[in-house]
């Protein structure tokens, strides 16, 4: 683990937004999580860049995202070839500021895996090398935003 600088505070973050998983078939598992647990999912969404498909359990605190990979050459596929039945892929945090936060992650020897980048819901988004984090895989995303906030705005037109 680095050692913060002077000037480098802790990295920002509020809630767990979401629990990510990674399941073989996502209509399955959507099904299983309205049935066995009457839980409000989401409609399944093509993520073609990423090569998955995702769907979102909504929970009270939190949401599971459902992540089925569409190709096995893909991040994704790779991770359900070594645990095929399913399993935990990430955690999502949730931080006012995403920059500030990989700023932050940089300077506390995190080992941010990308800069902020858009995720699914348009907002910034950014991971933490799990070897940085005791194995886990990190998601730092900024909080939802009202579309009149003038960083969220700032932040959409670059
Ligand atoms: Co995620």
């Amino acid at each position: 683990m680095g050692e913060g600088t002077e000037d480098s505070g802790p990295v920002g973050v509020g809630s767990i937004d979401h629990v990510a998983l990674a399941v073989p078939d996502l209509d399955t598992a959507i099904s299983f999580f309205r049935d066995r647990f009457a839980a409000e999912v989401s409609e399944a969404v093509t993520l073609a860049e990423q090569s998955i498909r995702i769907a979102f359990v909504r929970l009270a605190n939190a949401e599971i995202e459902l992540m089925e990979p569409l190709s096995r050459d893909s991040p994704i596929g790779r991770f359900l070839a070594r645990n095929p039945a399913g399993g935990l892929h990430h955690i999502c945090l949730a931080t006012d500021d995403a920059s500030s936060a990989h700023s932050a992650s940089l300077a506390q020897g995190l080992r941010p895996l990308n800069p902020p980048r858009p995720g699914y819901h348009g907002r910034p988004l950014f991971f933490l090398h799990p070897k940085a984090t005791f194995g886990m895989l990190v998601e730092i995303e900024e909080a939802e935003r009202e579309p009149d906030d003038a960083r969220y705005q700032n932040w959409r037109e670059r």
